[in-house]
């Protein structure tokens, strides 16, 4: 591991996968599935060249599958570290699905990738800084700041949430919600 910083672009990382008929489901698209497996997968390569340590997952944030990918179509999985902190570094992807036939390109999914860097006796290890070369990388790394801060309050009101809920006003709170109560 070296504490030397490091530009976004050393560890910009892409991987192309064919989309072959054993990744696809009953309905003939490609499983959501493969698709966050290829995302683990980049983010790891990504991060551990930033680091230049063995890395872990350890949140995944904005994982929409936003159109269906076809059997037959090129993914390509575009990897960046946008933020590090001491020993986390946060990874956005981009997902393009091309055709090759019709020379189509469509973006399927951004998203965001925490990932922690971990020494030989597998504890969190510090990661190099980040060297922001142009406004693309000062922008997305100021993003990902707000989105740490955003993630942590949210946290926060959900744990809230979950802890005030009281079953006994369960009739009123879901009198407009697609459900019945039949207690047993
Ligand atoms: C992730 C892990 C190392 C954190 O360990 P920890 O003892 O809580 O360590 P720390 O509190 O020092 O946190 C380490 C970093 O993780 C970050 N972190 C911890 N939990 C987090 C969460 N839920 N979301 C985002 N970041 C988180 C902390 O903010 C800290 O970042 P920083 O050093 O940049 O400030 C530990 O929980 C772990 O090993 N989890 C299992 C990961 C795994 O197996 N993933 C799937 C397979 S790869």
């Amino acid at each position: 591991m070296s504490d030397i910083a490091k530009p976004v672009r050393q560890s910009q990382t892409t991987i192309t996968e064919l989309m072959i008929p054993s990744y696809a489901n009953f309905g003939g698209k490609i499983h959501g599935g493969i698709l966050l497996s290829l995302m683990d997968k980049v983010a790891y390569a990504c991060a551990s060249k930033h680091a230049g340590a063995y890395c872990v997952t350890v949140s995944v944030d904005r994982v929409e599958f936003l159109q269906p990918v076809e059997v037959g179509e090129l993914v390509s999985l575009l990897a960046s570290v946008n933020y590090v902190g001491r020993t986390s570094m946060i990874v956005g992807i981009r997902v393009e699905s091309q055709n090759v036939k019709k020379g189509t390109v469509k973006h399927t999914n951004s998203c965001f990738f925490t990932m922690v860097a971990k020494g030989d006796d597998d504890m969190p290890a510090i990661v190099p800084e980040l060297i922001l070369e142009d406004h693309d990388d000062i922008k997305r790394f100021i993003e990902a700041l707000r989105m740490k801060e955003i993630r942590s309050k949210v946290k926060g009101e959900m744990d809230d949430a979950k802890s005030t809920i009281d079953v006994r006003r369960a009739g009123d709170i879901l009198k407009n919600e697609r459900c019945r109560i039949e207690l047993k």
